[in-house]
């Protein structure tokens, strides 16, 4: 059955929720855990769509996938049979991708669908390619797959023509096995990939300076077993952190590591919010409109783009003209039209968003174009004056824990219905009065 969002706008958030595991931590984290044939736990995964679908990826190659719980999975790679990840598990997630350096770090053979373009725009792979090449594997794309394979790998020292999160987990899973030394330059810095290098390292690897541009790598001959929590989610958590400051509510925000945030704090408390920072918690409030400001979208530590359609949102509301420029995606402003059904005022010039704030919006019926894209418009949904369907909630869903259930923890007025079901919506209009 198909589901939207249904939401009355208006109500400040308050409280407390908590932020689940890092989904892109994740997805690294799962295909590593194939590298080794010892038993693996994993806790603090999200409970998402797109978690899901990479373990039934794991699960279709043969590997054993034991869950444990909604947040602890079990996984042993030594019933692994087949080395082709098909363009069914690509299509649905093209992180499955990962278990191309996984499958050729650890058996020197692997054969995965080439991903095609997304939501967000083109997204070449030739970065992953040109680091296996460097490690001496052949790499060969025929018939839409990737196919590759190689009697050894070597480490070699491999720079990045550009800053790619994928390529750089790609290639520390490729090399952790390989002979010798790797080198990965202008290697990308987020916290996910210090996580995966981490979880690596916990099964035995020998990964350097994971969280500066310069990783480096010993290869070992074998990996263990290991027990691993994953990362707290930075993009929830600036998702929640931009929502309390768009209804001018009032959140503690737990289980996030602020110092992940300080790109998305520095930029809240320049408009005019209030951002307090504790251990593994941050707090934020706003009391009036907010103002205006720049925003470039730039690999960690600049501002996320996958936080871009969330600060966009909130300046369409704040006071004066805000500009935000997407540096990393071509195609990550397809929510502009949804807002300005709901009655923001934004031009799109290239790869430039030039915001001039409005007093409010108004609920309309709306449908999520991409994941954060999707999340950005539900912020929008909970400021505007009446009722917002949100459509296509799926693609939310894919990297959003229970977002209905720990907005509506918030105060948030909000639940999920099925699309089309007047009798739902009725229902949902009567309890919130
Ligand atoms: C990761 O995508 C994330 N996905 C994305 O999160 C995120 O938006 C992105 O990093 C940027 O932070 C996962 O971690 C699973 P890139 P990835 O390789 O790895 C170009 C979300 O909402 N490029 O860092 O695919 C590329 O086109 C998602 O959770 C090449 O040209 O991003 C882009 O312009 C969506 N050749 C730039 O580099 C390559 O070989 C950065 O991409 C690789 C990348």
């Amino acid at each position: 059955m198909e589901y939207q969002y249904i939401i009355k706008g208006g109500e400040p958030l308050h409280g407390e929720v908590t932020i689940s595991g890092a989904k892109n931590a994740a997805l690294g984290i799962l295909a590593a855990a194939i590298m080794t044939d010892d038993t693996v736990t994993i806790d603090n995964l999200p409970d998402v769509r797109d978690i899901n679908v990479m373990l039934s990826a794991i699960e279709s190659i043969g590997a054993t996938v034991k869950r444990l719980g909604p947040h602890s999975v079990q996984i042993n790679g030594s019933t692994i049979t087949d080395l082709t990840i098909d363009y069914d598990s690509i299509r649905k997630i093209r992180a499955s991708y990962y278990l191309l350096g996984a499958l050729l770090g650890k058996y020197k053979k692997a054969t995965v669908a080439l991903p095609g373009g997304c939501d967000i725009g083109s997204r070449p792979i030739d970065q992953h390619i040109k680091g296996f090449r460097a490690l001496g594997a052949t790499v060969n794309i025929e018939y839409g797959m990737i196919d590759t394979y190689s009697d050894q790998l070597t480490g070699n020292h491999i720079y990045l023509d550009m800053v790619s999160v994928g390529a750089t987990i790609n290639i520390m899973l490729a090399s952790c096995m390989a002979e010798g030394r790797t080198v990965i330059e202008n290697a990308a810095k987020e916290p996910h990939i210090v996580d995966v290098a981490n979880f690596l390292n916990s099964m035995g690897a020998d990964i350097k300076g994971a969280g500066t541009d310069k990783i480096r790598i010993n290869g070992v001959s074998t990996l263990h077993g290991s027990e691993y929590a994953i990362i707290p989610d930075q993009i929830e958590a600036g998702t929640f952190m931009i929502a309390a400051a768009a209804t001018r509510g009032n959140v503690l925000i737990n289980n996030v590591i602020p110092k992940h945030l300080e790109a998305i704090s520095v930029k809240l408390i320049e408009i005019g919010a209030t951002v307090e920072e504790f251990d593994d918690a941050v707090r934020v409030c706003a009391t009036g409109r907010l103002g205006h400001t720049q925003i470039k979208t730039l690999p960690y530590p600049g501002f996320p783009t996958d936080m871009q359609p969330q600060i966009a949102t909130l300046l369409a509301l704040s006071e004066g003209t805000s500009t935000v420029t997407e540096s990393i995606f071509e195609n990550r402003f397809r929510y502009v039209d949804e807002l300005a059904r709901m009655g923001a005022n934004i031009k799109v010039e290239g790869n430039v968003a030039i915001i001039e704030g409005v007093a409010g919006f108004t609920g309309a019926a709306i449908s999520a174009p991409d994941l954060r894209a999707g999340a950005a418009l539900v912020v929008a949904a909970m400021v505007a004056d009446g009722y917002t369907t949100v459509d296509s909630i799926e693609y939310i869903e894919r990297g959003y824990e229970n977002f209905e259930t720990k907005m509506a923890g918030l105060g948030a007025r909000m639940a999920k219905i099925p699309v089309d079901n007047e009798k739902e919506l009725q229902k949902f209009k009567l309890k919130i009065g």
